[in-house]
């Protein structure tokens, strides 16, 4: 094997390693329901297994199917989530001997690759960076089931670097145009493509996520029950859920408490907000008189380039995230503190963009134009148009392998199992260019009202 496909390979066993981390546990936690939201963790294990058969094997290998009789149990299209715990699937021991066997015969198709094969599953093992990307969605996945089971002691936890108080609240992006999007990463899914211009007026954008001690001051001003700040849908959802606080934390005195993995501790005041939805997100926003930014606005002030007049891969340049640039690959199981990362600025110097938590953008989740779907219609094209908002960033749990300044996750607006945060934004009048200071302080200002009605989609993955 060449470099190439010994990378390949490499990050196969990676993926793999930490699906099997994550399902080290006994029968019983595996084959429960820990909320119906979620499905059971050994659906999610035999379920990776069967796309990488799928795909790999069958697509890109012409491999006979194997077990073809369970196809029909791991589509995630034919069976909600919460359908999945009635159906026969495999046993946690089954799960993993059939997994074993598909990636058996998925080293044997990787050594044949042609990576210089037109077909486009083929050119640049495309099929390989689909598989593994969607192993490392699952494995995020699996971690916010576990989060909501509750269990102690199954997810490991590690050192970050310490936050860095103070600095610029806000970073300023002129106007100007920048290319969205990619024709260039060759693993980048088919929502991310192609590449095209926009234009955007200038702006300010947050430049770190909004911390827990701001969201906490928002909470403490009455946030959750002043209707100004709420959008007609977000106020739907708060008479529905009686949220007052992110999920997982907890109220005791004076003190806010959070429950991680079964550990419940004190609410680090200056950590990225976490386990918010979208319509938190769109009220804290209101309240501080800003807004969410657009997902061009994310995308512009991450990754594009001025000087050089290009996109970078990561806000640093194209550079792989080190453990002194970015807060993902699962180094420890909560974000990093705020202004832990000035190597991982970008051009425009906003922080802590890619990694610690996925960020809510304003956008809907839409094609761009000239979106052609690829390798397969559910991927994405089936969920444009709903009531889907756009994520960018990835979280502490996402994989460098499935992160970069273009990649578009989305969920719908009322989620917040995931681990998601958000960072603010304000359109610059002439008033507002660099050396003024913003005219609204927090929790003075309304502003727009989205005010949309859900519409309902399949559940993802
Ligand atoms: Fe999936």
């Amino acid at each position: 094997m060449n470099d190439f496909k010994e990378r390949i390979a490499a990050e196969l066993v990676a993926v793999r390693d930490r699906s099997l981390a994550y399902t080290d546990a006994e029968d019983d936690l595996l084959v429960r329901q820990h909320s119906p939201l979620m499905s059971p963790l050994v659906w999610d294990l035999a379920h990776v297994g069967n796309y990488e058969e799928l795909w790999v094997l069958r697509e890109a290998g012409g491999i006979t199917p194997l077990r073809p009789e369970i196809d029909d149990l791991y589509d995630a299209f034919k069976h909600p989530r919460r359908n999945r715990p009635s159906l026969p699937i495999l046993g946690p021991v089954e799960a993993r001997r059939y997994i074993e066997g598909v990636r058996g015969r998925v080293l044997d198709v990787l050594d044949a690759l042609d990576p210089d094969n037109p077909d486009p599953l083929h050119r640049d093992a495309f099929v390989f960076g689909l598989v593994i990307q969607h192993e490392h969605q699952h494995d995020e996945t699996m971690l916010a089931t576990l989060q909501l089971s509750r269990e102690p002691g199954l997810v490991r936890d590690g050192d970050l670097p310490p936050g860095r108080p103070g600095g610029a609240e806000e970073v300023f992006v002129p106007a100007g145009s920048f290319l969205m999007g990619t024709g260039t990463q060759p693993w980048a899914y088919d929502n991310e493509r192609p590449a095209h211009r926009v234009d955007l007026p200038a702006y300010w954008i947050d430049r770190l996520p909004v911390g827990n001690r701001a969201y906490a001051a928002f909470i403490e001003e009455g946030g959750y029950d002043d209707p100004r700040w709420w959008s007609q849908e977000g106020r739907l959802w708060r008479q529905e859920t009686r949220a007052f606080a992110p999920l997982f934390w907890t109220r005791d005195g004076d003190t806010w408490w959070r429950t991680r993995f079964g550990r419940t501790e004190p609410v680090p005041m200056d950590e990225p907000v976490q386990h918010v939805s979208w319509h938190e997100a769109d009220a804290y926003a209101r309240w501080a008189g800003k807004r969410l930014p657009t997902e061009a606005e994310w995308e512009k002030a991450c990754g594009w380039d001025p000087v050089a007049e290009r996109a970078r891969k990561y806000p640093w340049g194209d550079d792989d995230p080190g453990p002194e640039r970015a807060n993902l690959g699962h180094r420890a199981a909560r974000p990093a503190p705020l202004g832990a990362y000035p190597a991982g600025a970008s051009a425009y110097g906003a922080e802590q963009m890619v990694g610690d938590v996925w960020e809510w953008t304003a956008s809907r989740f839409l094609p761009y134009p000239g979106f052609r779907s690829f390798p397969y219609r559910e991927y994405s094209e089936v969920f444009f148009g709903g009531d889907y908002r756009v994520l960018r960033g990835g979280s502490w749990a996402a994989d460098p392998a499935a992160v970069r300044t273009t990649f578009r996750n989305w969920d719908h607006p009322i989620r917040r199992q995931i681990f998601t945060g958000f960072r603010c934004a304000r359109s610059a009048s002439p008033e507002h260019s660099p050396g003024h200071s913003p005219k609204h302080s927090p929790g003075r200002s309304p502003g727009h009202s989205p005010g949309h009605l859900p519409k309902h989609f399949p559940e993802r993955g």
